[in-house]
């Protein structure tokens, strides 16, 4: 057989695929090891990109082969660099899974044998809906939260107390008289479906890429470095199992669970402790018809043995325990006709093609339109109008078209083809090498990139213009008054055309001299905008508001932060190297931004809009008299007294900036326990070192 690794993604078999993912896992996990625990990254950031991109879209081609430990999985975005390490003093185990009634009762013989009880000897068990999110363990010393750690490998977790203590649930202190010196409590982490939807129309709008599902999201939140990002997502958290424990308060799982919430954990009110494995099935089938009503998403329910002797007893096999299991719920499929395939065209230009169902409703929740994601998706899954198609609501709230039922298709149903031109202003849909999607040339020019831009320079976040919504966009679009943001600016020059004058008969219904008054002056008080605000408010792909801030704390002035892009999209090597070293700003952003300054209709834009508007300097807060204002810095290995994302913070506020690689342009690398290739660098670049004392006493932190 061919080496997997180089067949094109497309064109790899099942059984290939299955095997290439193992292999990217293993491969991926391997780098990330070197990069984040080494330090010592073996290939380039864009090999290691490639890496990951492969195995995402090999996953999207076979969405039921994603690994338990798949790159994805793990983290939602490449693993953040800095968490502390936690060995858990007891593992985290996974479950095993039942997929029928028939799995679950040869679990329950299965423990029956194990124990030696007679064959209708009752095993009492406890049923908890199973909520996809993330496991954690909370360590409580004296009822006091101490110490918070994701589950990791299940051996070896990440500290991420600081996250954990803005959630809600994770009380900071537990009640009552009986709890142990030390208990670790485990327990899901997950996002409520409605505040999923929040976060995800709030990171559209920004232009930040969307989390596929509630999971994600979970991960992605718990995972962040700055903990004020954590505290502004509305995590919740189920408490159901433990860990290490000085005594246990009960003898039995539901008596554990009891005492959690007693201590003032939330445990979920729809567990139930049944009598045999007969009631637990029954609950499992009312779960099953009650969960698209939940606020929250299930896919499953576990059964766990309820007496702890008898759990004792059990023990484990390999990585799961031998007392629980996962009883998984089928996915929610149901087969409707596919009308029509539409096309939309976002702010970026991409061209995003969309299944138009007849309505069906697909485990209690009406779908009307399913993602297609791209074009090969619909050339490999031949999918055609009006062919009866499969549709599925997994995890993920974004309806899929699983298949087409073939046997079902019309003679005269032709292939799919995919436009190559855009559907709104007619320009050529052109794919590049290697990219997924197609984009439509038309720019700002395209009134749908346009209209959908523009909404996104005047959004509160961005340039925050009072009284100019969606609806007043679209209309003075239409009418020609807007094209470009700069426009906004001018629309003055319009003002007797646009406001009524009944006499005149002249005018746009609705825009009386009141409503054109309060608008300008809301635009005026916008001539002059914050640097990352301005940035922000340009809409390149994936630059949100946190990444505009970087940008501007980086580079200072508008001035200074367009030449060096201007530069790196020609290329220039300095410039390239400057942006990528930014630490937070990844290849792919990257990338991003360098090619919306090689986009001429972009730069000239951009020269129309400084017509327009004053940008000011970032002005870094209080740096006055710092003595790291303006230097670039690096930390590497374990730093002892404030830990890594402490002392980013802190530096950060003094004005330095943080990078994440030794150059030239390094002034200090701040070298900790266990550095690897980093310092060794710095040394042979002759860029000054320093202790992590040295550097507490330069920025006058130290005793
Ligand atoms: S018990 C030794 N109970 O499912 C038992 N897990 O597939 C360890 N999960 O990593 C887990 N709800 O993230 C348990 N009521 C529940 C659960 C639950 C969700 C997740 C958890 C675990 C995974 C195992």
């Amino acid at each position: 057989m061919r080496d997997t690794a180089e067949i094109a993604v497309e064109k790899l078999t099942r059984k290939q695929a299955d095997a290439e993912l193992a292999r990217l896992a293993a491969e991926i996990a391997r780098h990330d090891r070197l990069y984040y625990q080494k330090d010592a990254p073996a290939i380039s950031d864009a090999a290691y990109d490639a890496l990951r991109r492969r195995n995402e879209a090999i996953e999207q081609r076979f969405p039921d082969l994603v690994r338990l430990d798949s790159p994805t999985r793990r983290v939602g975005a490449a693993p953040a660099q800095g968490f502390a390490k936690v060995t858990h003093l007891r593992p985290m185990l996974s479950l095993g899974n039942a997929f029928s009634a028939e799995d679950v009762r040869d679990f329950v013989a299965g423990v029956r044998r194990y124990l030696k009880l007679s064959a209708d000897h009752a095993i009492e068990l406890a049923a908890e809906p199973k909520i996809d999110g993330l496991s954690a363990n909370l360590r409580y010393e004296n009822g006091v939260f101490v110490q918070g750690a994701t589950r990791g490998d299940g051996a070896v977790g990440e500290d991420i107390t600081a996250n954990l203590r803005t959630v809600a649930d994770v009380p900071e202190r537990l009640k009552g008289k009986d709890v142990p010196d030390l208990i670790e409590v485990r327990g899901e982490v997950y996002f409520a479906r409605k505040d999923f939807a929040r976060l995800n129309q709030e990171r559209e709008k920004a232009g930040e890429p969307l989390f596929a599902n509630p999971r994600n999201a979970a991960a992605g939140s718990t995972r962040q470095l700055d903990p004020a990002i954590t505290a502004r997502r509305p995590l919740r958290f189920f408490a159901y199992a433990w860990g290490e424990a000085s005594a246990l308060p009960a003898d039995t799982h539901w008596h554990m669970v009891e005492r959690f919430a007693a201590w003032g954990f939330k445990t979920n009110p729809l567990a139930k402790l049944c009598r045999d494995e007969d009631q637990a099935l029954a609950l499992h089938q009312k779960l099953q018809e009650q969960r698209a009503e939940l606020d929250y998403d299930i896919d499953g329910v576990v059964y766990k043995v309820n007496r702890l002797d008898w759990q004792e007893r059990l023990g484990f096999v390999s990585r799961a325990p031998r007392w629980a299991i996962a009883h998984k719920f089928p996915a929610e499929q149901a087969v409707t006709v596919l009308e029509r395939i539409a096309i939309q065209v976002g702010r970026t230009g991409a061209l995003t093609p969309v299944a138009e169902l007849k309505p069906v409703t697909v485990g209690g929740v009406v779908v009307a339109r399913a993602t297609l994601h791209n074009e090969d998706e619909i050339q490999r899954k031949d999918i055609r109008e009006g062919d009866h198609v499969v549709v599925q609501r997994a995890g993920d709230v974004i309806p899929q078209v699983v298949r087409v039922l073939e046997e079902k298709r019309l003679p005269k149903a032709k292939p799919y083809q995919f436009p190559d031109k855009c559907p709104v202003c007619g320009s050529r849909a052109v794919r590049e090498d290697g990219e997924a999607v197609r984009r439509c040339t038309g720019g700002l020019t395209c009134p749908a990139q346009a209209v959908e831009r523009l909404k996104h320079f005047v959004q509160r976040n961005a340039i925050d213009i009072d009284g100019l919504g969606g609806e007043s966009i679209q209309e003075l679009f239409d009418l020609g008054y807007l094209r470009s943001p700069a426009d906004i600016y001018r629309l003055g020059r319009h003002r007797d055309r646009i406001v009524v004058d009944r006499k005149a008969k002249t005018g746009i219904e609705g825009w009386g001299d009141l409503r054109f008054g309060n608008l300008e002056r809301a635009i005026e008080a916008r001539r002059s905008v914050p640097l990352p605000r301005f940035i922000f408010a340009l809409g390149i792909p994936q630059v949100g508001e946190a990444t505009a801030k970087l940008l501007a704390r980086n580079y200072g002035t508008l001035a200074a932060w367009r030449q060096a892009m201007q530069r790196a999209a020609k290329q220039d090597e300095e410039a390239l190297a400057e942006l990528d070293n930014i630490e937070g700003i990844g290849p792919s952003v990257a990338q991003d931004i360098v090619d919306f300054f090689a986009e001429p209709h972009n730069t000239r834009a951009l020269d129309d809009l400084q017509r327009e508007v004053t940008v000011e300097d970032f002005a870094a807060p209080s740096t006055a008299g710092s003595p790291v204002a303006g230097k670039t810095v690096v930390f590497t290995g374990t730093l002892e007294t404030l830990g890594r994302n402490e002392a980013k913070a802190r530096a950060e506020a003094l004005g330095a900036k943080v990078a994440s690689s030794v150059s030239k342009k390094t002034d200090y690398v701040i070298v900790g326990a266990d550095a690897g290739s980093k310092a060794t660098k710095a040394r042979e670049l002759g860029v000054t070192t320093l202790t992590e004392q040295e550097w507490l006493k330069l920025v006058g932190e130290s005793g």
